[in-house]
């Protein structure tokens, strides 16, 4: 006889399918007014209903991502060219999602501000995050990249840091340009991202009209188990667009949701985003001929020496159904790697590798990889067990269910054949607290502003000593002393700004107001 307590759709003679039931299962007979004495109350305890609908929303909320809160994302695919160049792919990775032209590979991307909370402005100046997972049939990987092509720092020891220094300030809660200028004036490694950050590149218009880059280096590594080191960047097929800071302040006095509502509003009227995906390659050695260091992520490795090529292309094509399932619970870590990429030695990239999951573990829970949002779209077979939200068990479907350990010889799961060699690399050297030798912290931040247009070097200007004018005396000095050694005419620029401003009434703002004009720019991509 069928059990009926096994159907799911059973339901008593007095529900239908629309009825409303608690997560027991229980039909839900009154849900406007709490169990009372009396219609006036007091209210009684028992109250199931009441207690489970209350407790629920109770937590409703999980922990924000400490960075990168705000955000939104969308579904798609990833389509592989299969080469590089006029090569076949496979000469540099095995990678399955690059090997064959035009296989398609689902994607969920979620792109975000940095600095401040889930439902702050879209029009910061900030960076934007990029974060792309593959669903590849090797499990997935996660390409977790910003809009710009460098960072800030190139050692994770500082990370916590300069997130505290931009963050609000811990007793007045208000971001404070002067505590921002405090660390960066003695960090000169930063000079380079504050350049982009501060010019019209630090607020782009929207999602779907910025960049994205991987940032760190990387490595691909082929059949033979031989490694190139490789940059990753997207190219926005829609085009580049910055606001300059007085067109992101008129937006912002109508709409601090525009970016979340432009994506969301092209994908559901089918104008589907869609971006290149381009790829540098070194090879995997020092490049004494260089004057940085190819692991180096404050360095741009420019196009004419290290060409981008383009290896395939993204579209994004459907919106979540639920924000919360889908978006806040995602979880990206650049150490998701697949079979044919690996890491480099860059320490910022080994770092942050360790921060993610660590974070995720925390924000979502020891489970997070059984979302489904976080699942890879293949089959799983682990002998992970048990903890808190476990949904299922990661059971292989020929796995004895009292073997969770391994090896055994009564039908646990086995190890997988590797595929091609292995990459080996032989790493020697003295235990040490130490930078890379070819910092060059000025170089490229003083090619930077030179290559920038006339509207953006103004706006840059006018930025900086917008924020810097608040700031105490020691800390505009060697502000203006870093910008002198990227160019000298940067240094003047600023100083002059910062002179001209003495005395005028200067509000505390790390951002302040711009005299741009009203249109939007469109930019080049400053031949990166
Ligand atoms: C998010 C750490 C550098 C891009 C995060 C989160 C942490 C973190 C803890 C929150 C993750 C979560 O709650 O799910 C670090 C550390 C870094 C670092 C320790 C350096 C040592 C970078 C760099 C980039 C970057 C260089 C750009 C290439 C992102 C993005 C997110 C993020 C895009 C948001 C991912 C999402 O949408 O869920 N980072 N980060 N981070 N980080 Fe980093």
């Amino acid at each position: 006889m069928k059990d009926q307590n096994q159907d799911p759709n059973k339901r008593s003679d007095n529900e239908t399918d629309e009825t409303l039931t608690n997560r027991q299962g229980h039909p839900v007979t009154n849900n406007q007014h709490v169990r009372t004495v009396g219609d006036r109350g007091p209210t009684t305890l028992e109250n199931y209903d009441f207690l489970e609908k209350i407790s629920h929303f109770d937590r409703e909320r999980i922990p924000e991502r400490v960075v990168h809160a705000r955000g939104a994302g969308a579904h798609g695919y990833f389509e592989s060219y299969g080469t590089y160049g006029d090569e076949p792919i496979s000469k540099y990775t095995r990678a399955k999602v690059f090997t064959e032209k035009g296989k398609q590979t689902p994607v969920f991307v979620r792109f975000s501000s940095v600095i401040h909370g889930g439902h702050s402005p879209e029009t910061l100046r900030d960076p934007r995050g990029f974060a792309v997972k593959f669903y590849t049939e090797d499990g997935n990987w996660d390409l977790v990249g910003n809009n710009l092509k460098i960072f800030f720092i190139r050692d994770p020891l500082k990370f916590p840091d300069l997130v505290h220094a931009f963050k609000p300030d811990p007793v007045t809660n208000v971001q404070d340009g002067e505590r921002i200028f405090d660390f960066i004036s003695q960090t000169p490694e930063a000079m380079h991202m504050i350049t982009f950050l501060f010019s019209p590149w630090g607020i782009p218009a929207n999602y779907r009209m910025m960049q994205g880059s991987g940032v760190n280096t990387y490595k691909w590594v082929n059949e033979e188990g031989n490694a190139v080191l490789v940059k990753y960047h997207w190219e926005p097929k829609q085009g580049i667009k910055n606001l300059t800071q007085k067109e992101a302040e008129a937006i912002q006095a109508k709409n601090f949701n525009h970016a979340t509502l432009d994506l969301y509003e092209a994908i559901e009227d089918g104008d589907y985003p869609e971006w290149e995906l381009y790829v540098q390659i070194m090879s995997d050695d020092a490049h004494p001929e260089l004057d940085f260091d190819p692991l180096d992520p404050t360095k741009l490795w420019y196009k004419d020496q290290f060409p981008w090529v383009p290896v395939g292309r993204m579209v994004l094509n459907k919106n979540p159904e639920n924000y919360f399932a889908e978006v806040e619970q995602a979880a990206f870590g650049t150490g998701v790697l697949v079979d044919g990429l690996d890491f480099s030695d860059d320490k910022l990239l080994q770092g942050r590798t360790f921060s993610y999951s660590d974070t995720q573990r925390y924000r979502v829970g020891a489970n997070y990889l059984q979302l489904p949002i976080n699942a890879p779209k293949k089959r799983v077979a682990t002998n992970q067990r048990d903890g808190q939200m476990e949904y299922h068990v990661d059971i292989g479907p020929k796995q004895n269910p009292h073997v969770n350990y391994e090896p055994s010889l009564l039908n646990g799961l086995k190890e997988a054949k590797q595929d091609g060699q292995d990459h080996t690399p032989y790493v020697e050297g003295e235990l040490q607290r130490a930078s890379i030798d070819r910092q060059n912290d000025y170089g490229q931040a003083g090619e930077t502003y030179r290559r920038l247009s006339d509207w953006e070097r103004d706006d840059l200007i006018l930025n900086l000593v917008n924020t810097l004018a608040p700031c105490h005396e020691d800390i505009q000095k060697q502000m203006i002393d870093h910008f002198s050694q990227c160019d000298p005419e940067y240094g003047r620029r600023v100083k002059e700004g910062l002179e001209k401003q003495k005395g005028a009434d200067t509000h505390r703002q790390p951002q302040g107001g711009a005299d741009g004009d009203a249109a939007m720019h469109a930019a080049e991509a400053l031949g990166h």
